[in-house]
Parts: structure tokens; sequence; C-alpha cells
């Protein structure tokens, strides 16, 4: 029987446990970097959401989190380089020590113009986590990635909070749709 977690459609990039000590290293990471600062981590929904969870828990100080919601996918596959604010942050971030919390790097601009955004409202220090990096169809080239997990080829990948058309965030993997008309 084909589950959703057994889609034959789908082929398996990182295992739950892959991604798992991944973010462990990472929390390690940030966890040292952070110890004497005032660390807000800003999730951007929906696709952070996984890795926001798994992240904070690996580090290992007094911090906050807020979400912002953004749309540059109109829920199809393609970056319309359009980004729109859904959800704003729901407190300032002035004199904070801010990480934007993200699922993907694929064109940059989402993160290029929340890095804008945001750089804006007087925070200390702002940078970027991202699970994964795909850089081929980057456009803002110098965009400074802080934190990533792990850098991928050109495939579309659904899973740990990734989704195609609003689907597939659930499952406990990263994988690659197989055949993109068939999702
Ligand atoms: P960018 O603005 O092109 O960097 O796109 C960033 C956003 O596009 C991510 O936050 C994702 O929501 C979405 N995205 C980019 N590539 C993929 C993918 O392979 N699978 C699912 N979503 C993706
Ligand atoms: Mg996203």
């Amino acid at each position: 029987m084909s589950t959703e977690f057994t889609n034959p459609n789908l082929e398996i990039m990182f295992t739950a446990e892959e991604i798992s000590a991944r973010i462990k290293e990472l929390g390690a990471q940030i966890t040292a970097e952070y110890k004497d600062k005032d660390l807000v981590l800003v999730g951007v929904l929906k696709g952070s959401v996984l890795f926001m969870a798994d992240l904070m828990r690996e580090i290992d100080l007094n911090l906050k989190i807020d979400f912002m919601a953004v749309s540059s996918y109109k829920d199809g596959t393609v970056s319309s380089g359009d980004v729109e604010i859904l959800k704003d942050l729901t407190n300032p971030i002035r004199g904070k020590d801010v990480i934007i919390v993200e699922d993907i790097v694929d064109t940059g601009l989402t993160l290029f113009r929340l890095t804008e955004i945001l750089g804006s409202r007087g925070a200390n220090s702002l940078k970027i986590a991202t699970l994964l990096d795909k850089p081929e169809p980057r456009i803002k080239k110098d965009l400074k990635i802080d934190y990533k997990g792990f850098t991928i080829p050109n495939r579309f990948v659904v899973g740990y909070g990734l989704d195609a058309a609003g689907r597939w965030r659930n499952l406990p993997f990263i994988g690659v749709v197989i055949d993109p008309s068939k999702i």
C-alpha cells in the first residue's frame, strides 16, 4: 500500500535522521555564537515551521521567537519575484539579535527583500538561517547565508515544511518530486 509517506512519486533526498543530525550542529553553533546576545528567531511561514521547531530546541539560550508570512510563490513552482507581507512580526526587533529562519533559499528574492524590510527596523544584528540552499537559480547572488543545513541541486523538493501547491509539508523527510506533472 502506498501512503503519502511512501509516495512513489518521491525520492528521498534527506532522511529525518540526517536532518535532525544537521540541525543539532547548527543549534550548537548558534548557541555558541549568541551566548551574550538577545536572540530572536523569526520564522518565515509556512515552510519554516518544522525547521524552526527543531532548531529552537537545539539552541540552549533564553531566546524569543516570532513569525512573518510572505508570499513569493503563488501556489506554483516558479518564483514570481514579488514579495508581499501577509503577516508581520508581533513584536519590535529594535536592539535585538535576529536570525531569520527559512526553509529554502532559491532565487534569494524573498530573503533579499525580507532583510531589506527587517534591516530597516533597528535590529542590533540580522542573520539568515536556512535549512536548504539551492544556489543554481540564485538571482540575488550576493545574499549572505549565515547558517545553512544542506546545499542541494536545482530540483523541486517537498517535505519537512516544504510544499508543492500547499501539500506534503508534513512529510518527516525531504524528498524530490520525480514527476512534477503528477503533483
Ligand atoms: P526564493 O525567493 O526564490 O529564494 O524562494 C524562497 C521560497 O520559495 C521558499 O521559502 C519556498 O517557499 C519556495 N521554494 C523554493 N524552492 C522550493 C522547492 O524546491 N520546494 C518547495 N518550495 C520552494
Ligand atoms: Mg517559504
